[in-house]
């Protein structure tokens, strides 16, 4: 959003949403790695970013020093009267209350639900390369990737496909409109929620066979969740299931675009994709998730103040050698990979494997209508900031 000075000083005085970043974080991490592996920023009433695989995971387990009570670091914390059930149940819960309200989505996301969706899902990624058939150049992330997720959670859910626009609108306002005045910043936020109180209100009145229903008829702590309940929990998983996934097909479509020899292997070989999509993850993670610090502390020898943020960025764990053998490389057969894109500990994605059937579909219906592509600009390329990444705009040269 460019609310922000630019960064001189990436150890000292960093911002995740400076455009820099969103370019091209690798380099900024591989350099903090070996030089400042936990680096500082008074940004945001004071931020840190763990970059090695160890600490990110370190902190990502340790529930008892850190809280999950807001996990997007903007200049707003959620109060801490909030704890343990925070703003969106479960991302934003904490120990013990976060298991009971995890529990209730489980059933929804399990391999088996999740693979009654793949017909539906491959048919609709059909459709959309048809349309694009007969052009020249097609922007992957706009035309293709961004439609796929919407679609499919908000069927899930019980809400319009055709208010796709508004719900890309909501996410957007939440995951980069970080810098703005606390006012904006709650005032973007309004109209979904106006908009989810009418679905749930007529849910509740005629329930259906769907999510929003399912929330309605959940219990946790022994009595039915509220309709504002419900709400964010909707909320929730808009945000966790648009932008990630949107940006996981695009970052791969993008890195077989500008490397043939990848795209021409995977085209040729399909039997690899499942151990290309897990590489595609790792090596594009596009999720960092935050915490706050619960008390004052010396964290390995970081000076930890209560209520700053940490970023966790699972994408530079990913990209850690100490992880990682030739960690910045894209081996689209790697072994061994035990990666971070879905986070790690209590918090981690109930959404795994939906996000793994809506890439997997996603690239090998692309492939098989598009199996020749290239970027038609590289420089037109364009990457969300914070903490989301993907791409969003994606112009590509397509050969049909
Ligand atoms: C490639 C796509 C995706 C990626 C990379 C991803 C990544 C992540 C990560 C890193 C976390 C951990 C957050 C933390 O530690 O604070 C998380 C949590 C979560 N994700 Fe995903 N996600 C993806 C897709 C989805 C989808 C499609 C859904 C569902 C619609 C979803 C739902 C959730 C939920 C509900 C949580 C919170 C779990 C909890 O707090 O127990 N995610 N995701």
């Amino acid at each position: 959003m460019g609310l922000h000075d630019r960064v001189a000083d990436w150890a000292k005085d960093f911002d995740h949403t400076d455009e820099v970043w969103a370019a091209d974080p690798y380099a900024i991490w591989d350099e903090l790695r070996s030089t400042c592996p936990v680096a500082h920023s008074e940004r945001y009433g004071g931020v840190w970013l763990p970059t090695r695989h160890e600490d990110v995971v370190a902190i990502a387990y340790d529930t008892e020093r850190f809280s999950s009570r807001s996990v997007v670091v903007s200049k707003f914390r959620a109060p801490i009267e909030l704890a343990p059930v925070g703003t969106a149940p479960p991302i934003s819960s904490d120990p013990p209350f976060h298991k009971q309200a995890r529990k209730v989505l489980l059933p929804v996301f399990s391999p088996r639900a999740i693979a009654a969706l793949e017909p539906s899902t491959r048919a609709y990624c059909e459709e959309l390369v048809e349309q694009l058939r007969g052009r020249d150049v097609v922007d992957a992330a706009a035309d293709y990737a961004q439609h796929i997720p919407v679609r499919v959670i908000a069927n899930m859910l019980g809400l319009p496909e055709s208010d796709a626009d508004m719900f890309r609108r909501f996410v957007h306002h939440v995951l980069e409109g970080v810098s703005l005045p606390i006012e904006e910043r709650v005032a973007g936020m309004v109209p979904l929620f106006d908009y989810l109180q009418g679905h749930i209100t007529a849910h509740a009145d005629a329930p259906q066979n769907d999510l929003i229903s399912l929330l309605l008829d959940s219990e946790v702590d022994g009595r039915k969740l509220d309709v504002f309940e419900v709400a964010r929990t909707i909320a929730l998983l808009l945000i966790a299931g648009i932008d990630t996934t949107w940006s996981a097909i695009g970052a791969s479509i993008w890195h077989l675009a500008r490397t043939p020899a990848d795209r021409d292997r995977l085209v040729a070989e399909p039997e690899l994709m499942p151990k290309a999509i897990e590489e595609l993850l790792r090596a594009y993670a596009p999720v960092t998730m935050a915490r706050l610090v619960k008390e004052d502390m010396d964290w390995n020898g970081c000076p930890m103040k209560a209520d700053d943020w940490v970023l966790l960025p699972f994408p530079s764990a990913n990209r850690d050698p100490a992880a990682f053998a030739d960690a910045d490389d894209v081996v689209l057969d790697r072994e061994v990979n035990r990666h971070l894109a879905f986070g790690v500990g209590i918090h981690r994605c109930v959404g795994s494997h939906l996000a793994r059937m809506e890439l997997t579909v996603a690239l090998q219906t692309w492939l098989a209508a598009y199996p020749d592509f290239e970027l038609a600009d590289a420089d037109a390329v364009r990457w969300s900031e914070g903490q989301v990444r993907g791409p969003r705009a994606l112009p590509l040269r397509i050969r049909a």
